[in-house]
């Protein structure tokens, strides 16, 4: 059974990763800090599993001890997850994001190259698109533009990484560039779980809903989009851990970099969410309408199709399905 290292294996995606890694029989091996999670997660994932999950607690720049688990672990290929992820903050605490997000990777990247372990998949964001291009994005749109310390240290990730395959041809690089994860595994056990006040809008609405917070308040009505509202592509988040998997099976790493949209395809409004979360879940959501976010776009979808193509990917649940599982952690 092939050994696969994640790091950031306890958070919302990478824990969702270590279920789609164990059922298609790998051996997921979790690399965290629990500095946006919980180590309570690992028995979750046993529960789910039904397998013992190796973990080490420890920052992924500590060199010294990554180097001591990649001397004892064999490593078919690293997943890539952590790093800090919120926007806002990372404009307050850029030093600590370009610090946390290049720091850990620079280290994880000297401490492959140094056990030979050459396949890696970095989780990249829809965020270093350019504003203003015609949707849907495909892998080939303009990036760089970024516009917040969050967004630019994942780009400078991808030129790093870029740089990495293009001089040392032994690398094989994937960048999966994420559109909007929601929702959660089926039994319900896990959940998307980051410390403080929700900014993403799923967990905002959610935490409305669970009355612990008194309403969701829309960033903007008066977009250039269906109805006014900000248009997102809301991927389930068990599709997007499909995803990692089917980079990987088949002995799809060949050498070089490639990079993959995950995302449906499909657009959906911030009033769309709130409606279809409505009717499936069956508890409404008071909201109000307030001054757009900066740096938010007006709409963002994707291209899947080279996923598909290349991978045999795509996204098998839809927003209703979404829907349901996130009624099993209410
Ligand atoms: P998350 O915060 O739930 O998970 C990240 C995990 O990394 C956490 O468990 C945290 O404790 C860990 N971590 C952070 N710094 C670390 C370090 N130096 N050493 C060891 N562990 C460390 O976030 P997520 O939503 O699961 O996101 C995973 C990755 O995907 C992130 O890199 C994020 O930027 C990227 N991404 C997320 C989204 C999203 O909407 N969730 C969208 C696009 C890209
Ligand atoms: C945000 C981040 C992006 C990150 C992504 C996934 C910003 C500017 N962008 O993108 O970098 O990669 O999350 O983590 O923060 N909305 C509301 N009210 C809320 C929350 C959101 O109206 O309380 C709206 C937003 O304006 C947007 C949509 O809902 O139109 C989705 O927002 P969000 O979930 O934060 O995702 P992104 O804006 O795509």
């Amino acid at each position: 059974m092939k050994n696969i290292f994640i790091t950031g294996g306890a958070g919302y995606i990478g824990s969702h990763c270590v279920i789609s890694l164990a059922k298609n029989n790998y051996n997921p091996i979790i690399i965290d800090n629990f500095s946006n999670s919980n180590e309570s997660v690992i028995k979750k994932l046993e529960i789910i599993t039904k397998k013992k999950i190796i973990y080490y607690n420890l920052d992924i720049k500590n060199k010294k001890k990554l180097k001591s688990i990649f001397k004892k672990h064999s490593c078919y290929a690293v997943i890539h997850c952590a790093g800090y992820k919120d926007v806002s903050e990372s404009c307050e605490k850029s030093i600590n994001y370009f610090d946390n997000n290049i720091g850990s990777t620079l280290s994880l990247l000297d401490c492959m190259r140094e056990r030979n372990v050459f396949k890696i998949i970095f989780s990249s964001s829809a965020n270093v698109y350019n504003h203003g291009q015609s949707l849907p994005l495909k892998e080939t749109a303009n990036v760089g533009k970024t516009k917040n310390p969050y967004g630019n240290s994942k780009y400078i990730i991808e030129r790093i990484l870029m740089d990495l395959s293009n001089f040392d041809k032994k690398w094989s690089v994937r960048i999966a560039r994420y559109f909007n994860p929601i929702s959660n595994h089926s039994s319900g056990i896990i959940r998307e779980n980051s410390k403080g006040i929700p900014s993403n809008l799923l967990p905002y609405i959610i935490s409305v809903a669970k009355k612990k917070l008194p309403e969701l308040r829309i960033y903007g009505k008066n977009y250039k989009t269906k109805d006014g509202t900000g248009v997102r592509d809301y991927i389930h988040v068990m599709d997007l851990a499909d995803g990692h998997v089917a980079m990987i099976k088949n002995n799809r790493m060949k050498k070089g970099l490639e990079v993959y949209n995950f995302g449906t395809g499909k657009g959906l409004s911030v009033l769309e969410m709130v409606k279809v979360f409505e009717k499936q879940i069956g508890i409404s959501i008071p909201f109000k309408f307030v001054k757009k976010r900066k740096g938010d776009v007006p709409a963002s979808y994707c291209s899947p199709k080279k996923a598909l193509k290349e991978l045999k990917w795509k996204n098998k649940f839809d927003i209703n399905q979404a829907m349901k599982d996130i009624k099993k952690i209410l």
